[in-house]
């Protein structure tokens, strides 16, 4: 049965023109990246960071023209999360295997289409949105594989659908094992603590930007009660906020969220759905530090 499979796989590969060939590479090569790196993202799973699935989903919810759909999957993120993981990892390793290759290059279309309208619906010009351009590719890939058929036909007969299933177990494994990896390798806070600026440097009534330890732009204010920070990220829509010093507010520059940072960033007024994320830090020797 693998001699059978393994020559299959050769033949497919062998049959195919170059340039379907290169399209069957970079999609395979790109979506098991795709998976793989969200596996390895600590904040994908997460409710914080920038990348975290449910930030994700909170701005398509609010910028997408299916946004209905998204408010709904807002509250099972992870488990979203970890269906998206997954989908991307068997859908690349898939196209390179050859397993059940026109459900799999249907199914590929289909999900690069959802992005379009969730994430890049609203990228001008449309050309910069890479989402429309994986939807072409996969359609033309698909069509490529309907070749001459004037039947549309992406059923699975039985060994599909077990080389399915047996890829979906590998899948499974290998995002569940780079997600013990990123944690195993996941510093202590103290490792982790990052020197943000010299508490000497930055007077009492100051603020300072920094990068915080995610990647994301924060922003730091010291007072005579002490220091704290907030990541810029809005959380409308993930625009960078500004600080405003005369009117002691961050604002949005994308729809004008305002938000109070002496208040826990609580939204005083505007569409954001929550206040900024806080980011923790302290002082520590002379440095102030982020934790
Ligand atoms: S992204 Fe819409 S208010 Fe910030």
């Amino acid at each position: 049965m693998v001699k059978t499979y393994l020559s299959g796989l050769r033949a497919s590969w062998r049959s195919q023109s170059p340039s379907i060939r290169l399209i069957r590479l970079w999609l395979g090569v790109t979506w098991i990246y795709g998976g793989l790196d969200k596996a390895t993202d600590p904040h994908f799973l997460g409710k914080t960071g920038a990348t975290s699935i449910s930030r994700v989903l909170t701005g398509y919810a609010g910028s997408s023209p299916i946004g209905f759909i998204f408010r709904h999957l807002i509250e099972r993120s992870t488990l979203v999360g970890i269906v998206v993981m997954l989908s991307e990892f068997a859908i690349g390793l898939a196209t390179l295997a050859w397993i059940a290759p026109t459900f799999i290059a249907f199914t590929g279309f289909t999900m690069s289409t959802g992005l379009w309208l969730a994430a890049t619906w609203h990228v001008k010009p449309y050309f910069l949105g890479s989402d429309t351009a994986y939807a072409i590719l996969w359609l033309a890939y698909f069509l490529a594989l309907l070749g001459k058929r004037r039947r549309i036909d992406i059923s699975l007969d039985r060994r599909g659908a077990i080389r399915l299933s047996l890829l979906g177990l590998g899948s499974g494994l290998a995002t569940l094992g780079g997600q013990l990896t990123q944690r195993s390798l996941k510093a202590s806070p103290e490792q982790l603590a990052k020197q943000i600026v010299r508490e000497a440097d930055l007077a009492v009534g100051q603020t300072h930007e920094f990068a915080a330890i995610s990647g994301q732009p924060a922003i730091l204010f010291r007072t005579a009660n002490g220091v704290f920070a907030y990541s810029e990220i809005c959380t409308h829509q993930g625009c960078t906020v500004a600080y405003f010093p005369k009117e002691k507010v961050l604002v949005c520059p994308c729809h004008q969220a305002t938000y109070d940072p002496f208040d826990g960033a609580k939204v005083l007024s505007g569409p954001a759905p929550a206040p900024l994320e806080k980011i923790r830090v302290e002082v520590k020797g002379e440095w102030i530090v982020q934790l």
